[in-house]
């Protein structure tokens, strides 16, 4: 069941969304050679409790068993990298994904950043990363009531395709709320046309995994690290959004901190 928030919902799904943009812009600065990914944890698992009244919590620690505050993914880690004893490397490529609930309700977003900046990245990663972002960004520019979810869908997979890189399928976007995942499941390929109608109201969580090579991934023996089959780079860009009646709404508003005109955005 697709759940529809109200006005007041709303509100609080913009306060989490907004706490835990900032706690994802928050931890990408702490991302820098040397820095390692449990002690970005640790720096999650304090910034959270200066949030509003103190009773943030993560939405990864405990999903599940997941033993993180966050998931840090590197390189050819594609989702659910669990932060521990790695040493952050120049050039190495990484995706924070940052969810966690205030007062009821959730927010998830993700961000991959540069390690050393971006004069670091191969004209490959490059595109990786140019080619993910703008796949969210056209996403959320084209969700509006009375749209096909597969649409958006279709929008991403196609774009994906137009930067030669491959949507990862075996994990999708999801409805976002009063849980963490809610339906409806939002696939980063498909037929346009299909599926749901967009309503305004709805909140969800818009989030293409992308490969540099081919789709395939594979999760390793921990049980969680997602990997890209082939070993190449892989990156991972995520908003929360709302469904309103002239568009979307991001309500993890971590743009702010990463403009779309970042300098590796430029072709
Ligand atoms: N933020 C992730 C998502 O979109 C959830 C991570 S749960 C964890 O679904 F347990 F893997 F951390
Ligand atoms: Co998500």
């Amino acid at each position: 069941m697709i759940h529809l928030v109200t006005p007041v919902e709303l509100d609080a799904m913009r306060t989490v969304g907004r706490m835990m943009a900032d706690l994802l812009n928050a931890c990408c600065d702490q991302v820098r050679p040397g820095v390692t990914t449990g002690e970005i944890d640790s720096f999650a698992r304090a910034f959270l409790k200066t949030l509003g009244d103190g009773s943030a919590e993560s939405g990864c620690l405990g999903y599940h068993g997941y033993p993180g505050a966050l998931c840090i993914s590197v390189n050819e880690e594609v989702i659910h990298g669990i932060p521990g004893a790695r040493v952050l490397q120049h050039g190495d490529i990484v995706s924070l994904d940052v969810c966690g609930s205030y007062h009821g309700f959730f927010g998830d977003n993700t961000r991959t950043v540069v390690v050393g900046g971006a004069e670091t990245l191969t004209a490959d990663t490059r595109r990786l990363l140019r080619v993910t972002r703008q796949s969210l960004e056209k996403a959320v520019l084209a969700i509006r009531p009375g749209v096909h979810l597969s649409d958006i869908s279709h929008l991403v997979e196609k774009t994906v395709a137009e930067g030669g890189c491959s949507v990862v399928r075996e994990f999708t976007g999801h409805g976002v709320g009063r849980h963490l995942h809610e339906d409806p499941p939002v696939p980063n390929y498909g037929k346009p046309g299909r599926g749901p109608i967009l309503h305004e109201g709805m909140t969800l969580a818009i989030e293409p995994m992308v490969n540099l090579g081919k789709a395939a991934v594979r999760t390793c023996s921990d049980g969680w690290t997602v990997v890209s089959r082939d070993g190449l780079p892989t990156a991972h860009f995520e908003y929360t959004v709302a469904v309103l009646k002239d568009g979307a709404e991001i309500l993890t508003p971590w743009f702010e901190r990463d403009p779309w005109s970042s300098d590796w955005m430029k072709e």
